[in-house]
């Protein structure tokens, strides 16, 4: 290929991949295989390692290049980037509807309500279609130049679609980036365990991921962005903000899939307390609803004031941060050995569910947020997040007790702890009561044996009252041994047998998963299974063999033939053997849900949105957030939202919830 051949595929390489891009990102539907889109980009990079002159800063392949900076250039936004009058009382909203109608002079008015994303707000300039600066909101003036960060974000276009609407020749956009609510966890995980502070909430980790002078760390965190608003855009053709959402998406940004047009307060209320019971369902985190007047020209005639549009009113939600005082601090030790400290508070009620208790991670932790035992602190609860202990609320005069420090030795079996990075680690794996029974509620649980009865609360018992000394121990336990413990009686001794026996015949990937090997999830489990078919091969397996299988990253492949290679543990594996009986695993696809894509949309009755989805993952299928041609199923609950109309437009198949519990009953789920 010569260089004008090169420079026209180049150029036609760029066009292919944004609109896969585009369709992927924006639309939520990908109308190509993951490979084919990898091939496109390999031929796009192959050619620019050829002819270097020929990449552009607007290539796809150009996303993480920039430098890590000093310090962040100062940027003037293209309109002043206000904020927002907020309150959470109706009665607020209805002053608000009240002079927008007597700013207007008229009470024919009509608002678009979109959710209040919680992120970090960002301004995006496009300078003939080709993105060229974002910067943070700063001052509302002047913030800070963000550039190369934002252009690691994936639903950011480097350049925006040329389709029927023409953008302006210099477009200032506003949008949200945004850390979605799982993302948010896996990088907190990956914090806390390289011993680092983690983030407080998503909203935290989007602008601290977004603040960082080394574009490589930006990159590496799950961003996203949504974008609601134009600064700057001579000449857009829109004249109400609902037309206004629709020229964003045809130029190819990222646009919220919620928002709605209303012309009266029953509707906003309505929406405000849909979204309200949808909060814990959705990807990402809301605060509120933002109310905006349509009409554009009529924001004109309201103006705005030195800190907020005349036009808008954040309609929040009430908190979920609360004030409570912690009455203890109890250290306990997980299977893994692993003594964490947990605070126990006074009972406070966040966002309708009753907290009392809070992770506080590890010695480390506690130390920095220096929170002791009869301190008042703030609480909050993210998504469905386990509640958080935020910070520690300073009072006055106040005797405080002793700092917190770890006991030196395990509370449950006395040995001497040892320290690993930050965390504080009872080193007696095979003889701590707490780990075991720790164990045995992790092989009793829902995705592995899924032994009914077998909670945290029995397991401890089990363990204590000397019936399990080991995990296999449990396949002997007799009614009659059950009978006189504490919260048994003939009946549940007998059903317990039962249940216990019942699990004893199990697939192997459960059976894995139960086993509790480090870094063997779920879905490490079913891979595994699949893979070698047999307990057997598996535990024969080299390092090399365990890292070829697709899934399986090295650091895994070392945990799990350390594992295999542990004397006691295998002692443990040759009694369970004898004791359950390993289901063959068969046929390729196993259930014949494998990679179904599965979407839920609004609520279910007979079980959580998260037991939906384990169930669903259980049986090898895809949870995925968008509808798409790719997707398999559409799961409708009660107040289904914009992914059902989507589902029918795209001939999806929809299932309500009885329908989706006989589909997982025909593929082999028992609940
Ligand atoms: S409109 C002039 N729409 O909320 C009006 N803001 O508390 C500008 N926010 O700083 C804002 N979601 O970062 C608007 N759908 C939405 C929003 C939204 C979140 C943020 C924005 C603003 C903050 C004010």
């Amino acid at each position: 290929m010569n260089r004008t051949q090169a420079e026209a595929r180049i150029r036609e390489l760029h066009g292919v991949i944004r609109h896969h891009d585009y369709l992927y990102y924006v639309k939520d539907r990908p109308e190509i295989q993951d490979a084919e889109y990898d091939r496109l980009f390999a031929e796009l990079k192959q050619l620019e390692a050829q002819f270097p002159e020929l990449v552009t800063p607007d290539s796809p392949t150009q996303r993480v290049g920039g430098v890590a900076l000093d310090q962040f250039p100062k940027i003037e936004h293209a309109a002043p980037m206000l904020s927002l009058d907020s309150d959470q009382t109706e009665a607020a909203l209805q002053r608000f509807d009240e002079r927008v109608k007597k700013g207007l002079g008229t009470v024919d008015v009509r608002y678009v309500v979109e959710p209040k994303l919680d992120g970090a707000s960002v301004e995006l300039v496009y300078d003939n279609g080709v993105l060229v600066r974002a910067s943070t909101r700063g001052d509302g003036t002047v913030g800070e130049g963000i550039t190369e960060n934002v252009r690691t974000i994936a639903a950011v276009p480097l350049r925006l679609r040329e389709g029927r609407l023409k953008y302006p020749p210099l477009l200032a956009l506003r949008g949200e980036v945004i850390m979605r609510i799982d993302a948010f966890e896996e990088l907190n995980g990956r914090l806390l365990s390289a011993g680092k502070v983690p983030f407080a909430n998503p909203r935290n980790a989007a602008a601290g991921s977004l603040r960082q002078l080394d574009p490589q760390i930006t990159a590496s965190r799950p961003l996203d962005v949504y974008v609601y608003d134009i600064l700057a855009g001579e000449g857009a053709e829109a004249s109400t903000q609902w037309q206004v959402l629709r020229a964003l998406e045809e130029w190819g940004l990222r646009v919220n899939d919620l928002p709605r047009r209303v012309t009266s307060i029953p509707e906003i209320l309505e929406y405000h307390q849909e979204l309200e019971l949808r909060r814990d369902d959705l990807e990402y985190e809301i605060d509120g609803i933002v109310v905006k007047l349509d009409d554009l020209a009529g924001r004109h005639v309201l103006g705005v004031t030195s800190h907020h549009p005349r036009w808008a009113f954040a309609f929040k939600f009430p908190p979920r941060k609360e004030i409570t005082r912690v009455l203890k601090i109890v250290p306990s030790v997980g299977r893994t050995g692993v003594i964490t400290p947990g605070a126990l508070m006074r009972p406070v009620e966040l966002g309708g569910v009753t907290v009392s208790r809070a992770n506080l991670h590890n010695r480390e932790e506690v130390a920095r947020k220096d929170i002791r035992e009869g301190d008042l602190v703030r609480v909050q609860r993210a998504g469905d997040v386990i509640p958080q202990v935020v910070e520690r609320v300073v009072e006055a005069g106040r005797k405080r007790a002793k700092r917190f420090s770890m006991p030196e030795r395990c509370p449950s079996c006395s040995s001497e702890v040892i320290e690993r990075g930050p965390f504080t680690v009872c080193p007696n794996s095979y003889g701590c009561p707490a780990q075991l029974a720790g164990r045995l509620e992790h092989f009793a649980s829902r995705d592995a044996l899924d032994i009914d009865g077998l909670g945290e609360e029995t397991a401890k018992l089990l363990v204590g009252e000397g019936l399990v000394h080991t995990l296999p121990d449990l396949f002997a336990i007799r009614p009659e041994d059950l009978m006189p413990l504490d919260g048994f009686a003939a009946k549940s001794a007998v059903s317990l047998v039962r249940a216990i026996d019942q699990a004893s015949r199990v697939e192997l990937h459960r059976f894995l998963f139960g086993l509790g090997i480090p870094e063997v999830g779920v879905t490490v489990a079913r891979v595994l299974a699949r893979h070698f078919r047999s307990l057997g091969a598996l535990r024969k397996a080299a390092r090399e063999e365990l890292e070829a299988v697709d899934g399986v990253g090295p650091k895994m492949a070392q945990q799990i033939q350390q594992f295999f290679s542990d004397k006691r543990n295998l002692a443990i594996l040759d009694r369970l053997v004898e004791r359950v009986t390993l289901l063959e695993v068969t046929g390729d696809s196993g259930t014949g849900l494998a990679d179904i894509k599965i979407v839920f949309t609004g609520g279910l009755e007979s079980l959580s949105r998260r037991e939906a989805k384990q169930l669903a993952e259980s049986l090898g299928a895809k949870v995925t957030s968008s509808v798409s041609r790719e997707t398999g199923y559409l799961v409708v609950g009660t107040d289904p939202g914009s992914k059902y109309d989507k589902a029918i437009e795209l001939g999806v198949a929809v299932l309500n919830e009885q329908e989706f519990v006989r589909l997982m009953r025909d593929h082999g789920a028992e609940f």
